[in-house]
């Protein structure tokens, strides 16, 4: 039997800052965050009540938005669209119409800025009546390969617009080949695939749902959303994106995930986005308007966390402060 070793000493590699910076396993900087902006077409920035410091901005306040980006050095944006009621149909076809407020959106962004990387939402429940991410039947089933055709050409239009990465978080089966494959045939070869490969079917996007008014109306997404019980599937999920072409996969929530992270992150040489939802936002902020915790420690803590379990990039609602926090002194 080995024998206890009592000289064993770890405390000796963290005794200084010199020797904690130099042994540390991890980082963050601003080139591992993806920024998520809600975007309407009001003429105002309309405060998020259960996201305090965000909001659902104008097209002007999206601008000022990403210029304040910009400037922290992030460089990657995505959009989330909060659709007039009137624009919201059974077949979500508003989603594909090229003078959409995502479109107008992307192009806006990349005319000012070429080099940021423009990333777009491909999913029906902004656009839905039925507030789902796919076609809802007579029965309340949610039609699949209807779907897909309709995310394709959601697909089509970002790219049309100029959208440097497309994001499908609707977790229809085969939609990453269907998109990939009408990219291809369109001549976006360039265009990337950012899949939501393991999305659970959360709690925590309770917040989010609000910020766009995007609630189901009736039922709940467990029968295309993952159950949170599950790790296994989401390998066979990383599998077949893998196969279907997607250039980098995520895991969503981050946070209470951590374990996914790890899994699919063994499993895969793909780069993996992780995602910090709303609800693991609206929860860090509760606890810390309380000053019941440190903000700034706690929030690049959450953050380090997420990159050590495996993420390469992190979709945080924190980004700009984050960026904030480590230009002022990195601890991590
Ligand atoms: C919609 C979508 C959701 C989120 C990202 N894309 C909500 C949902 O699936 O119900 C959640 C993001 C967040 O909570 O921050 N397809």
């Amino acid at each position: 039997m080995a024998r206890l070793d009592l000289t064993a000493r770890p405390r000796r590699n963290r005794k200084s800052a010199a020797i904690r910076d130099a042994v540390r396993e991890t980082w963050l900087g601003p080139e591992h965050f993806i920024y998520p902006l809600f975007i309407h077409e009001g003429g105002d920035d309309i405060p998020i009540t259960s996201m305090p410091g965000r909001s659902r901005l104008s097209p002007d306040g999206l601008l000022r938005e990403a210029e304040r980006a910009v400037a922290l050095d992030l460089r990657a944006l995505v959009l989330f669209p909060a659709i007039d009621e009137s624009l919201k149909s059974a077949d979500g076809r508003e989603a594909h119409n090229d003078e959409g407020l995502i479109p107008r959106t992307i192009r806006a962004l990349k005319q000012r800025w070429p080099e940021l990387l423009v990333i777009t939402d491909v999913a029906l429940d902004p656009y839905s009546s039925d507030g789902h991410d796919g076609i809802v039947a007579a029965d309340g089933r949610i039609l699949n390969d209807a779907t897909v055709e309709v995310l394709v050409e959601q697909a089509l239009c970002h790219a049309r617009a100029g959208a440097d990465i497309i994001s499908p978080s609707d977790m229809m089966d085969g939609r990453v080949g269907a998109i990939r494959e009408a990219l291809d045939d369109a001549s976006f070869t360039e265009v990337s695939i950012l899949a939501y490969t393991a999305k659970y079917a959360s709690a925590y996007y309770g917040p989010f749902r609000e910020a766009l008014d995007s609630a189901p109306k009736h039922g709940d997404k467990k029968t295309y959303q993952m159950d949170p019980a599950n790790v296994r599937e989401a390998l066979r999920e990383v599998e077949l994106d893998e196969d279907e072409g997607a250039d980098m996969v995520m895991v969503k929530p981050a946070g209470p995930y951590l374990d996914v992270i790890r899994a699919v992150r063994e499993a895969t040489p793909l780069p993996l986005a992780a995602y910090q939802v709303s609800g693991e936002y609206a929860m860090l902020k509760a606890a810390c308007e309380r000053g019941w915790l440190d903000e700034r420690k706690a929030v690049l803590e959450s953050l380090i966390a997420i990159r050590r379990a495996g993420a390469d990039v992190i979709l945080s609602y924190f980004a700009p402060e984050a960026a904030t926090w480590l230009r002022e002194g990195r601890p991590w």
